[in-house]
């Protein structure tokens, strides 16, 4: 079962997440010379990621990676990549060491090329820290997806998924994301996310026997790793 968070603000929310994170890398730094930790788009943990930026950390100990990525240039507004890199503009040794997933090829070809470069992180991540879509996805996860059954079955750390089309996936149906095992292959899973509609998905993933129509429900209904939720309204 997951470790469950509730709080009534997001701003104390984002506050437990942050510490959360810190002290996930400074433990895992007490015995590792270099650690990982897999970074989410989106926006809810982009305060985090602000805050962390600013922390005093040994950041070049620390290898930073994407969970997930839209098929766009690091210049899009929707790129991944480049929103968290915005947060972390003022960390050189964080910028210097981030791995992001784009490169100006096809996905289904790029995919190789992310498995190689995501085989050489420093594993099991110190955390992945993991956002939750309306729809249930999680990563590029998404409900139904060309290559979700594979993404959910494969060894590989990524997987290359063409989401169907909707009002979440907006025009970014094309998605490289971490596999399941390429999330679990971390210490902690952290699942942060806010408002109503997603604690309803949340719970309903919880029970659903389906990963195919909620992935969600696979990342927490496994019992290799533990899985940390911080939600608020
Ligand atoms: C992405 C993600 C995705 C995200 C959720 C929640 O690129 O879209 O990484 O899995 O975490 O969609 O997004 P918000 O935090 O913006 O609600």
């Amino acid at each position: 079962m997951p470790r469950e968070q509730g709080f009534t603000s997001e701003s104390a929310m984002q506050e437990a997440l942050y510490a959360f994170c810190c002290q996930a890398l400074a433990q895992d730094l007490e015995t590792q010379d270099q650690v990982s930790c897999l970074l989410s788009g989106g926006r809810t943990p982009l305060p985090c990621y602000r805050r962390l930026a600013g922390t005093a950390l040994p950041w070049q100990r620390i290898q930073a990676a994407l969970v997930d990525e839209r098929w766009v240039p690091g210049d899009d507004p929707a790129s991944n990549e480049g929103n968290i890199r915005a947060c972390f503009a003022d960390n050189e040794d964080f910028l210097a060491n981030f791995l992001g997933m784009y490169s100006a090829v096809p996905i289904g070809t790029a995919v190789a090329d992310c498995n190689r470069r995501y085989r050489k992180l420093p594993r099991p991540a110190s955390f992945c820290l993991l956002g939750l879509g309306p729809d249930g996805h999680t990563a590029s996860l998404f409900p139904h997806a060309e290559g979700l059954k594979s993404a959910l079955t494969s060894t590989e750390p990524c997987a290359a998924l063409q989401a169907q089309g909707s009002a979440v996936t907006g025009p970014h149906t094309q998605r490289m994301s971490l596999s399941l095992q390429g999330i679990l292959d971390s210490r902690r899973v952290v699942l942060a996310f806010t408002g109503a509609d997603k604690l309803a998905v949340y719970q309903q993933a919880l029970a659903c026997e389906d990963p195919l129509a909620l992935p969600l429900a696979a990342v927490l209904q496994q019992a290799q790793v533990p899985v940390h939720v911080f939600h608020s309204p």
